[in-house]
This record gives structure tokens, sequence and C-alpha cells, in this order.
């Protein structure tokens, strides 16, 4: 049994943050704000009110956290680049010490022997872009390439592998269509003008990584999230195929096809606007591989009340549920990664988040026991491991997340870390996943053949 639970050599065992969820200090040395900043400063828009102003103060303790990944056996590490730390105003002129931060950050996870995975954009567009209208002014794919210019010439000497943009669909449904993300609009015709912005700025960058000098691999990271029809009725059935494409295919069939998938403007009905097929076309490009974000699928009913896909969740109060209300479904992941293939070819993948938010018992003689989190962690590896057993070319799997961390609008108490944060003493311990996490990645996978103690 352990032999099939291994891992091939050179698989990635990664952790994942993003720079607003993590660094604090968002205005320190000269950055701008960011969308992010203003958001959690306005009232009632957080769980508590709570900001990244502080978050884990990774701005000051990101040698130290190096050292926990080292602690942890991390051979990766996906973070995030803040654009108005690097760009204030999120174009022109460059700030210097944006850049130093970030040039350090990477240096240090080198010297260790921990590959920077470097994403683009995790939802922080600098405010100033915001007053132009953000992800809805078609300009901005040419200012979202000049600082992707910016990141590959600072550091992609050093970066064997960038994403652009991080799940462009969260970016449009929480951020466009719900409000729940900043920017906080709530409006549907804006939804479609925004998915194709940030499609076409994700194009514009790879093509501008591949024709220069950098050796690295440039891809694009998208959460997927199978689903399922609550009955079998033609209307229920019909809804699951609405969701799924609308969640899934929405932003990856332009990618791979030059096309966006043929339900849209059933998914959006008066408010899908004719896009000049042309443009549409434009966004086809290859990439090098695509990140999948997997946490959950969800089962589905018809609902002719709720915005687009006209879906409503139908929970299983028999399953195991995290804090963010999602259900734990492990074979759902190994679903996730055929269907990849089986719809995008062949193309590298990389589980570039998985993970879950408990209700974590404190810290108590410098041990925190999350066995929910622990079985997580083991299940969704070995579906995984089976999804890989059925020939998916997987190459690496980031944890989600390294530290318990602002968790956006949901603020402080949803913790994801393998690591947790005290956040009035930004004391850290490794919580009982991360022990095993390490166990995983020291045998390559072998221990996760053990079962679990039973409580
Ligand atoms: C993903 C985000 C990540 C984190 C996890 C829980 O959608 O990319 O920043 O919030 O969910």
């Amino acid at each position: 049994m352990a032999e099939e639970t291994r891992f091939p050599d050179g698989f990635l065992w990664g952790a994942a943050t993003s720079a607003y969820q993590i660094e604090g200090s968002p205005l320190a040395d000269g950055a701008g704000p960011s969308i992010w900043h203003r958001f959690t400063h306005t009232p009632g828009a957080t769980r508590s009110g709570d900001t990244g102003d502080v978050a884990c103060d990774h701005y000051h303790r990101w040698a130290a956290d190096i050292e926990l990944m080292r602690a942890l056996g991390l051979n990766a590490y996906r973070l995030s680049l803040s654009w108005s730390r690097i760009l204030p105003e999120g174009r022109g002129p460059v700030n210097p010490k944006g850049i130093d931060f970030y040039s350090r950050l990477i240096d240090t996870l080198l010297a260790a022997g921990i590959r920077p995975s470097v994403t683009l954009y995790h939802w922080d567009l600098p405010a100033a872009l915001d007053d132009r209208g953000g992800w809805l002014n078609p300009d901005i794919a040419r200012w979202f390439a000049d600082y992707a210019a910016i990141a590959f010439r600072a550091f992609g000497d050093r970066v064997p592998m960038w994403a652009t943009l991080n799940e462009p669909w969260v970016v449009v449904d929480a951020g466009y269509l719900h409000g729940v993300n900043a920017p906080g609009h709530r409006n549907v015709f804006e939804a479609p003008l925004a998915m194709h912005h940030l499609l076409r700025a994700h194009t514009a960058a790879v093509r501008l990584y591949r024709a220069g000098p950098w050796k690295g691999q440039i891809g694009l990271v998208v959460n997927i999230e199978p689903k399922e029809p609550a009955t079998s009725s033609p209307e229920d059935t019909a809804a699951a195929e609405r969701a799924h494409v609308y969640n899934n295919a929405w932003h990856l069939d332009p990618v791979f096809f030059g096309r966006y998938p043929d339900g849209m403007a059933e998914v959006f009905g008066e408010a899908w606007p004719a896009f000049d097929p042309e443009s549409v076309a434009a966004i086809r490009e290859p990439v090098d591989f695509v990140g999948v974000n997997y946490y959950t699928r969800r089962v589905v009913r018809h609902d002719d009340a709720a915005l687009p896909p006209r879906a409503t969740p139908v929970p299983n109060p028999r399953l195991v549920t995290m804090t963010t209300g999602w259900e734990v479904v492990p074979e759902a992941l190994t679903r996730t990664m055929l269907w990849m293939r089986e719809r995008y070819g062949s193309v590298p993948l990389y589980v570039t988040e998985n993970g879950a938010a408990f209700a974590d018992p404190p810290v108590t003689a410098g041990r925190l026991d999350d066995p929910l989190r622990v079985s997580y962690y083991r299940s969704h590896l070995l579906a995984l491991r089976e999804s890989m057993r059925q020939g998916v070319d997987v190459r690496g799997y980031f944890a989600w997340s390294l530290l318990d961390n602002l968790e956006w609008s949901s603020g402080f108490k949803l913790r994801f870390g393998l690591i947790a944060v005290d956040f009035a003493t930004q004391e850290r311990t490794i919580k009982a996943s991360g022990e095993y996490y390490r166990q995983v990645i020291r045998t390559h996978g072998e221990s996760l053949a053990a079962p679990l103690p039973t409580a």
C-alpha cells in the first residue's frame, strides 16, 4: 500500500498564501492602497471589521516564516505580489522598496531550497486603477501586462513558476456580482465584462513572458467546484449544468478554445453581451500549466430567484462541513482532476490550493490538535494520488494555507493554516496537520497509507 501512495520524485510539496492575507503594513515604504485596503476599511464590509493592516505581520516576519517552511520540509511556496507595493498607483513610477521586499523574500526562499511560485494577482487591485474602472476598463489588459513586465524583469531570472491571476471566477462572482469581496459591486451586467478583461489581461501577460528571455513556466490558477443536481428532475439537472459551466468552464474555455462555453448566454440571460468573436478568440493562448484550487463540490437545485446561474446549494447535514459551510467530499477532487484532463487535454496540472477551515482548539503546551484537518489532508492527497494513478499529469500540491490569515471578508475567525497564528502576539505554532504534512512530504506520500487513529 505505501508504494501505491508514493508520489513521483520531483513532485512539488508546497503551501500557499497571498499578499493581502498575510503581509500587513499595506501602506509601508511607499506602497499605495489596494481595493482590499479600501474595502476592509469600509464599515460593515468584513466580519468584526477585520483588516489586513497587521494580518500575520509577514512583511516583518518573513524570514522567520521561511524558517517555518523549512521546518515543514516544503520544497515550494506559492506567494502573491502586491501590485500596489510595486506600483503604488497601479501604473507609472515603480516603488523600489516594493521590489526589494519581494527580491529578498525570493532570494531567501531559494537559499532555503524552496521554489517560489509567484502569482501576479491575488485580488488586491491598486485602488488608483479601480478609480479608473478597474476590471471594467478595457485598458486594464495593458496596465496588467505593464505590471507583469516589471515583475518578470525584476524576478524572472529567479522565479521558475508564475501564475497570472488567482481565481478570476471569484474576482467576478464575489467582487462584481455578489459584492462580498472588493470592489463590492452587485451588478449582473458588469460580471461578464470583468471576466472578459481579466482573461485578456491574463493572455497579454502570458504572451509577454513568452516573448522574453525567461525560462520558467507560466499559467493560470482557477477554482474548480464540481456540481451535482439535488434531484434527477430536468430543472435541477439543467441548474447543475448551468452552475458547472458558470463556475468551471467560463474562464478556461476561452483560454483553451478561444470561445465562451455555449451555456453562458443561458446563465446570464439579457446580461450576456454580444462579445466580438475576435476579441474572445484572441484570449486563446497555450499555458504551461493550470493551477487548480479545490475545496469542495456542491449539490444544487433550480432557483429562478437566485442570481446567475439560478441555482441554490442544497446542504447535506450528514457530511463533515467546514466553518466556511463547505462540505468535505474528497472523491470530488479525483473527479475534478479527471474532468480537467478530459476537457482541456494533457496540460500539466498543479493543485495550487486545497485545505480546510475548522474551529481549532486553543494551543496547549505548544501543541494544537486539529484531527479534522489532518483527515482532510490525508483524504484529499489520496484522492489526488488516485487521479494520478488514472493518468492525470499532476506536478505538485500546495496546501492552503501556510498560516492562519485574513480570510477576506470573513476576517481572522476562519482558520485555514497548517500553522496557527495568535493574532495578539503573532506567535506561530505548527498544528498537528502541519506535523502530519511534514511526515507526508518526508516519506513522499508513503505515510498516507497508514490509517489515522480513530477518535
Ligand atoms: C480561495 C482563495 C484564497 C483563500 C481560500 C480559502 O478562494 O484563493 O485566498 O481565501 O479560498
